[in-house]
């Protein structure tokens, strides 16, 4: 089911420390249809050049705030731009302007979740609820208001939020 998300999503997106940990395909293999491009949060171009992402010679954007290293691989793409208090709705806009990236599936972490719910410039979050708790690790952000729906999923629960925009 994540993987049909990832086919009707135009971009995927994750936090510089998602890509580091977890190291990440985020394609499309487990369900038909195409790949989102893939973009990754580098602000200082820290993130090691084996990583996924960067070396299964498919797309990725990188966002940064550096300038677009010489001698970079052709399928990776940068877009250097400030990451100031206006980071989200400057990004999104050119996201859409100049790459006509509309639907953004933004799968974490925690901290690139949480400031992007602050902004508010969201439209709906997915939540999988496990059965198994765990004791340890970096919490969840925090949704406003109460789930649309709610679906069980086997033992699962997908809870869905929706948020909307002010005009
Ligand atoms: N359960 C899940 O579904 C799920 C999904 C994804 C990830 N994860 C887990 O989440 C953990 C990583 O989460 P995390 O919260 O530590 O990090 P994260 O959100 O993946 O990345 C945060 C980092 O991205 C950079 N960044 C650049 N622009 C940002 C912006 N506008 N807002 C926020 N961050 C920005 C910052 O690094 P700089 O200051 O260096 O620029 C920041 O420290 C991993 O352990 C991963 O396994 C879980």
């Amino acid at each position: 089911m994540v993987h049909r998300w990832r086919m009707e999503a135009d971009a995927i997106l994750v936090g510089t420390n998602t890509a580091l940990m977890d190291d990440p395909q985020l394609d499309n293999r487990l369900y038909y249809g195409k790949s989102p491009l893939r973009i990754v949060l580098d602000r200082k171009l820290q993130l090691p050049n084996n990583l996924k992402i960067f070396s299964d010679g498919q797309p990725t954007l990188i966002i940064t705030e550096q300038d677009k290293p010489i001698n970079s691989a052709s399928h990776l793409h940068y877009l250097s731009m400030n990451f100031g208090e206006t980071f989200w709705p400057d990004l999104l806009a050119i996201l859409w302007r100049d790459y006509k990236l509309g639907v953004i599936l933004v799968e974490g972490g925690q901290k690139v979740l949480s400031s992007l719910i602050d902004t508010g410039l969201w439209d709906e979050a997915r939540v999988l609820i496990g059965q198994k708790p765990l004791a340890v690790g970096i919490p969840s952000p925090i949704l406003p208001g109460s789930p649309e729906k709610t679906l069980k999923l086997g033992l699962d629960e997908l809870k869905v939020y929706q948020h909307v925009q002010r005009s």
